[in-house]
C-alpha cells in the first residue's frame, strides 16, 4: 500500500486526478469506479476544471460504476447517488448517460440487483481505478463494520450513525433511507487500482485503523491491505493518528 501525505485537500485531489487522467489517456475506454460523499469532491472538481480548461483527455469512451445507491428514493431524486455523480462529475466530463452505472434499486428487481450489477461490471471488463472515501467508523462504500471481507453487491441496512451523518443531505434524518445497495468488500478488491482519499481530523482514527491496524471486518477499509495496488491520499489532519 502506498500512503501519500499531502499538504492540502486540493493537493490530494490533484494527485488522484493525475492518476485518473493518466489512465484515460492510456485507455480511452477505461472503467472508473466512482464514490460519493464529500471526500472525493476535490478529485471531481479538479478533473472538471482541467476538462473545461481543455487540458484533460476525452471521457467520451469512459464508463463509470458507482459503489452504492439508496433504496427507496424515487428515480431521479437529487440525493440518489446516480444523480449525485452525474451532477458532480459525469455530466461535466461529457459522458453519455448510458455510460454512467450504479446499483439499480428498482423494487421489482431488488432481490437480484446485486448479481445483475456484478455481471454488468464484469461485462464491462472490470473496474480499472476505484475512487474510495472512508467513513469515520472505517466503512467503505456502505459496508459497515462487521461486513464480510468476502461480501459482494447486496442490500444492507445503514447504522443509525451513518444515517445521522448523511442527514445533512436531506431535510431530516427521518428522510434518509434505511436500506442501500452496496458493492461488497470483495467486489471493491476486484478493481485493478484502489485510490482512497481522506481529509480532515475526523477521519484520522479510521485511517490509522485501516492502514496500520489488523485486517478485520471491524474496520472494513482495512481490506485495502490485501490489495496489490492501493493508494491512500491524505492531508496532514487525516494522517494525524498514523
Ligand atoms: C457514505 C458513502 C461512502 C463515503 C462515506 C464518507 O457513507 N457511502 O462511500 O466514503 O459516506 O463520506 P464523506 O466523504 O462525506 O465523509
Amino acid at each position: 500500500m502506498e500512503v501519500v501525505i499531502t499538504t492540502s485537500k486540493a493537493d490530494a485531489g490533484a494527485l488522484a486526478a493525475d492518476a485518473i487522467e493518466a489512465l484515460v489517456r492510456a485507455k480511452p475506454e477505461a472503467v472508473l469506479g466512482t464514490a460519493t460523499g464529500s471526500s472525493p469532491l476535490p478529485i471531481y472538481a479538479e478533473l472538471v476544471r482541467r476538462h473545461q480548461a481543455g487540458t484533460g483527455p476525452s471521457y467520451a469512451g469512459v464508463r463509470t460504476f458507482n459503489l452504492d445507491e439508496y433504496v427507496g428514493l424515487p428515480a431521479g431524486h437529487e440525493q440518489t447517488y446516480r444523480a449525485t455523480i452525474q451532477r458532480e462529475l459525469t455530466d461535466a466530463l461529457g459522458l453519455p448517460d448510458g455510460h454512467v452505472h450504479g446499483p439499480d434499486p428498482a423494487e421489482d428487481g431488488l432481490p437480484t440487483a446485486g448479481a445483475r450489477y456484478e455481471s454488468l461490471i464484469v461485462e464491462s471488463g472490470g473496474v480499472d481505478l476505484q475512487v474510495l472515501g472512508i467513513g469515520a467508523d472505517g466503512h467503505l462504500a456502505f459496508n459497515e463494520p462487521g461486513s464480510s471481507l468476502a461480501s459482494r453487491t447486496r442490500i444492507k441496512t445503514l447504522t443509525a450513525q451513518t444515517r445521522s451523518d448523511n442527514a445533512r443531505f436531506f431535510g431530516s434524518v427521518d428522510e434518509v433511507p434505511i436500506h442501500v445497495l452496496t458493492q461488497g468488500l470483495a467486489t471493491i478488491l476486484d478493481a485493478r487500482h484502489l485510490v482512497l482519499i481522506a481529509t480532515g481530523a475526523g477521519k484520522a482514527d479510521a485511517v490509522a485503523a485501516a492502514v496500520e491496524g489488523p485486517v478485520s471486518a471491524s474496520c472494513p477499509a482495512s481490506v485495502l491491505q490485501l490489495h496489490p495496488h492501493a493508494t491512500v491520499l491524505l492531508d496532514g489532519d487525516a494522517a494525524g493518528s498514523l
